[in-house]
């Protein structure tokens, strides 16, 4: 097949975003695919992004080599902003439309909230992964929270605080994320009012809108879901802190252990929520739910990632791989789902 690998963007997730592609590109090349990686903003090539890459698994060093390559986009995302021009990057949309898939490697906003999935749909493109609404659903925690708690989905206790208005109580520690972020960029754990404030400011600086959580003292698990089923239950430990940006890309940083070295019927029940997740939020194809577990063995989701990373650090390959689904495997699997 002809497929558009679709990564980069503009969100705070873009270095990690044209590693999923790249790495993504690469397994389906190995799969007899002709492929192409496109940075979706910029609208350059795989090849000119690869001269950028760097095989040492390490994406801060990535970051770095890319931040040279694309110190210009704040500008230039300005720019086409205030002038209200195509997000897409050039010839973009004509390469998307001409081949038979486009496999959506982007992540956070303007790729996984639902906006390109939405225009792919008004011009009739396949593409890989769910659709625009239950992407929109799964990208806000605002929303996500709406739409699964009365379903009975068990989540940490939240609210919405929109900047410039003021939240009368805050039970410390507390948790600050922006409402529609990813890879934790921007989350911080309040212990007091100081660090509340801090936190806030962080978040606020991302976005206009955050969501304040109760926080969960617990162990850290992850639940993917392929085609409506869990995987098996992976563990995720930071050597340090919680899984912040730095602890889920940097390698070595976080011990990883799939299955989860847990007793079944918690695993069992971490699978149910994940999938009922999916299903209460209309996810399909693949996805990722994030979940904690406190010391009751209560089990509270955090939420759905519906183009979760696919990096060599990444958590769905390694969940994948504990029930005998190789990389390649899996992206060829993706494909499949996607266009039944
Ligand atoms: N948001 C990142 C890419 C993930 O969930 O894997
Ligand atoms: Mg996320």
């Amino acid at each position: 097949m002809r497929i558009v690998v679709l990564a980069g963007g503009t969100s705070t997730e873009r270095d990690v975003s044209l590693v999923t592609g790249y790495r993504v590109c690469e397994s389906l090349r190995r799969n007899g695919h002709e492929a192409n990686m496109l940075d979706i903003f910029l609208g350059v090539d795989d090849s000119e992004v690869k001269t950028f890459f760097t095989e040492k698994n390490d994406l801060g060093e990535l970051s770095d080599n890319l931040k040279k390559k694309t110190a210009d986009i704040p500008a230039e995302v300005k720019r086409r902003t205030e002038a209200r021009e195509s997000f897409f990057g050039r010839n973009v949309l004509e390469l998307c439309k001409e081949a038979d898939m486009v496999f959506m490697g982007l992540h956070g906003s303007n790729g996984e909230d639902g906006k390109v999935q939405a225009t792919f749909d008004l011009l009739g493109i396949r593409y890989t992964g769910t659709d625009y609404l239950s992407s929109a659903i799964s990208m806000s925690k605002e929303l996500a929270k709406k739409v699964l708690v009365p379903e009975g989905i068990p989540m940490p206790k939240g609210v919405t605080l929109h900047k410039g208005h003021k939240i009368e109580y805050v039970p410390f520690p507390c948790v600050v994320k922006p409402c529609c972020g990813g890879s934790s960029v921007g989350v911080s754990i309040a212990h007091n009012e100081k660090e509340f404030e801090d936190a806030l400011d962080e978040a606020f600086s991302y976005e206009d809108t955050v969501l304040v959580e109760e926080f969960v003292d617990g162990r850290e698990f992850s639940v993917a879901v392929l085609d409506g089923k869990a995987l098996p239950v992976i563990e995720i430990e930071p050597l340090e802190g919680f899984y912040d940006y730095k602890n889920k890309y940097k390698a070595g940083s976080t011990k990883e252990t799939c299955p989860a070295n847990i007793p079944e019927d918690i695993a069992s029940q971490m699978q149910f929520w994940a999938e009922k997740c999916c299903q209460a939020a209309g996810v399909t194809t693949y996805a990722r739910v994030d979940e904690l577990l406190d010391k009751n063995n209560n089990i509270f989701c955090l939420e759905i990632n519906t183009l979760p990373g696919m990096t060599d650090t990444s958590l769905i390959p390694q969940e994948a791989a504990a029930v005998g689904i190789s990389y390649d495997e899996l992206t060829e699997k993706i494909i499949e789902i996607s266009l039944a």
